[in-house]
């Protein structure tokens, strides 16, 4: 059985013509790759989580935006630069939490701005750039989850909410790449899954990935976490996040909030993992961050045989929720582990990473 490691989540074809992904809502039944080039199709598959998680949703869209440069007829060079503003601004209106996808797309335009000649220079140099993002993506997930192994020791118990895994990143991911790392060199975890409502990230991918890289792994129901902290089964949580506001507030899959409450309640590390791109010090608190909310029947008939509400119920389906920075122990990046008050720590780490002057 192949690890999830060797696939890749998210690419450019080898002729670079397409953006591929794993069709994620297919698994864990099927392994499907998706070859998508139409800018309709690519917003889609991140509207409908088909490639999803902040990481690989970044990477996702820096390749669409270069796809999208491919199909802009060459011309008059400010009319090509509004033209690949207006189809990063169409990738962008898929999703609106993870900042990631508006990182990538700013990064890819500035890229475009900072390229001299017309269309054909610019074309080279966003192909350039979607392929060192993905790169530098495997590499900080890498160098993450070195930082994030340091925190536990070989046996222990971790319990994580949603998939901030290989699946959620060019590679390795966020708050499983620990573990994956962990399991690669004999230091073995046991982890404990949040199946995750309403889409069940943590059943279809958490399980899944981590089951095929040999984890133990246990999945529970997100109501039953609260049980295994009090029979003391977990020495950590270990999340991924969507976007970390200055003071250090963190928008991650909803449940992850009430998670954070609990671990705080029995005394468990609550640990936040991911790059430094997930960091935005434009959002002040997480009071400012846009959380997406989603259709009702994803709650209501989704995953049943037959719907398990009466229709003319209102479901709320907000797809993330903000954990107060109070209840972080630590955010754990590429570039270090940020420790309160994330006020400060993490504008340090920022500006370091940034290569800033101190
Ligand atoms: O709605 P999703 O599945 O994209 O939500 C994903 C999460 O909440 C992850 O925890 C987060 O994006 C971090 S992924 C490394």
């Amino acid at each position: 059985m192949k690890s999830i490691l060797e696939y890749d989540t998210v690419s450019l074809s080898d002729d670079g013509t397409a953006l591929v992904i794993i069709d994620q809502t297919l698994l864990p039944g099927e392994i499907k790759l998706l070859h998508l080039t139409g800018q309709n199709e690519i917003w889609e598959a991140i509207q409908a989580l088909r490639v999803r998680g902040a990481p690989a949703i970044g990477v996702a869209a820096a390749i669409g935006l270069y796809l999208a440069a491919r199909e802009i007829k060459a011309g008059e060079r400010g009319a090509f630069l509004e033209r690949l503003h207006a189809a990063a601004e169409y990738l962008n209106s898929a999703r609106p939490t993870a900042v990631n996808l508006s990182w990538a797309l700013r990064r890819m335009e500035r890229t475009a701005h900072q390229t001299a000649g017309g269309a054909e220079e610019i074309r080279a140099a966003l192909h350039r750039e979607c392929l060192d993002m993905w790169q530098e993506d495997i590499d900080v997930c890498r160098r993450l989850g070195e930082n994030g192994l340091s925190l536990v020791k070989p046996g222990d118990g971790l319990l994580t909410h949603c998939n901030a895994g290989a699946l959620a990143a060019s590679r390795y991911g966020t708050a499983l790449g620990p573990i994956l790392l962990g399991q690669e060199r004999g230091k073995k975890l046991r982890v404990f899954a949040d199946e995750t409502r309403p889409l069940l990230q943590g059943a279809r991918l958490t399980a899944w990935e981590l089951a095929r890289a040999g984890v133990e792994v246990t999945l529970i129901c997100d109501n039953m976490a609260s049980m295994v902290m009090k029979n003391g089964w977990v020495q950590a949580c270990f999340v991924g996040c969507d976007r970390v506001a200055a003071n250090g507030d963190t928008a991650n899959k909803i449940g992850t909030s009430g998670l954070a409450v609990l671990a705080r309640y029995y005394n468990v590390p609550f640990y936040v993992l991911g790059p430094t791109s997930t960091i935005d010090l434009d959002c002040p608190t997480g009071a400012d961050i846009p959380i997406e909310e989603r259709d009702g029947e994803e709650i209501r008939s989704l995953w049943y045989r037959e719907p398990m509400a009466p229709a003319e119920v209102r479901c709320w389906d907000p797809a993330f929720d903000v954990t107060d920075h109070s209840l972080i122990s630590a955010i754990v990046t590429e570039g270090g582990i940020c420790r309160p008050p994330f006020g400060e720590s993490l504008r340090e780490l920022v500006s370091r990473e940034k290569g800033d002057a101190p």
